[in-house]
């Protein structure tokens, strides 16, 4: 089997990943996936280039929230700058980061015209063999230790925000009609990809209930963020693959200077995904 992702090939581009055309020829989807790269209004032009290169390595962007570092929508207009030569699409939630000035609205706003797809809860197909569907997610923990809806009221309002995320992101994948299924999150979806980070602040990292839906749709593959100093690859209990796709974790794993390349299989779409030995080529 294949993780999607697989080893560059020879013959190729300038490093090492074939060309779209090649690509879907061969029926493979190419995913560049990120997140946490946290843009404050000094960071203008700082990622612009590495972002660009995505036209050439990749068919899709993935953007997996924390956009920004505090939400502002001068902060959002950065990101709009870093993307404005990316001609491929690009899909995106926001993480916790980008709702802290309370102004994600107006954030995405200004993603949307810049001509990012929102994956809340709004699902997208890239073609009619793959499609995309994502949520934000939320905290809670996980495995028996996962907050439970019990005792005070501000205690089931978190665990009913996690199980509205859960139900979003499960209406998604159902309205999905592609055989292979992608989804997009912010928060961990398992615990081992949040690993590494200290285990008193596991419950804040992601929450397992996001799992289910993941499985049952047989997802090809999850991408998450949040956890910058998590573990880079699990799986769900179904299998699903999993990557943590934190900025700063690609970079110390050296699995990606910008973005992790991703590939999906279309031939026999819908089988399990498996991993491959190495990692596909990364910016
Ligand atoms: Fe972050
Ligand atoms: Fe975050």
């Amino acid at each position: 089997m294949t993780d999607g992702a697989k080893p560059a090939e020879p013959g190729s581009d300038r490093r090492g990943g074939r060309r779209r055309d090649d690509r879907r020829r061969s029926g493979i989807v190419r995913i560049a996936a990120v997140g946490d790269f946290h843009c404050g209004e000094e960071d203008a032009g700082r990622y612009r280039e590495a972002f660009a290169r995505a036209n050439d390595e990749a068919d899709v962007l993935l953007l997996a929230g924390d956009l920004t570092r505090r939400g502002t929508p001068a902060e959002f207009r950065v990101v709009a700058g870093e993307l404005a030569e990316v001609r491929i699409p690009i899909l995106a939630v926001l993480g916790n980061h980008d709702h802290e000035s309370g102004e994600a609205e107006a954030g995405l706003a200004i993603l949307r015209e810049r001509g990012v797809h929102i994956l809340d809860g709004e699902p997208f197909e890239l073609d009619r063999r793959i499609g995309f569907a994502g949520v934000k997610g939320f905290i809670g923990g996980f495995g028996r230790w996962t907050l439970t809806s019990f005792g005070e009221h501000e205690t089931k309002q978190i665990v009913a925000a996690t199980l509205e995320e859960v139900s979003r992101l499960e209406f998604a994948l159902r309205r999905l009609s592609t055989p292979q299924r992608v989804v997009l999150l912010h928060y961990a979806p398992i615990c081992d990809t949040v690993i590494g980070e200290p285990e008193q602040i596991f419950p804040f990292l992601g929450n397992d209930r996001l799992v289910e839906p993941i499985d049952r749709f047989k997802a090809a593959a999850v991408f998450h963020g949040h956890a910058h100093h998590g573990t880079f690859r699990g799986r769900t209990p179904g299998g699903v693959p999993v990557f943590n796709v934190s900025h700063v974790l690609l970079k110390n794993e050296g699995v990606g200077e910008m973005y992790y390349l991703f590939d999906v299989p279309l031939e026999n779409a819908g089988a399990p995904v498996e991993e491959p030995e190495a990692a596909a080529a990364s910016a």
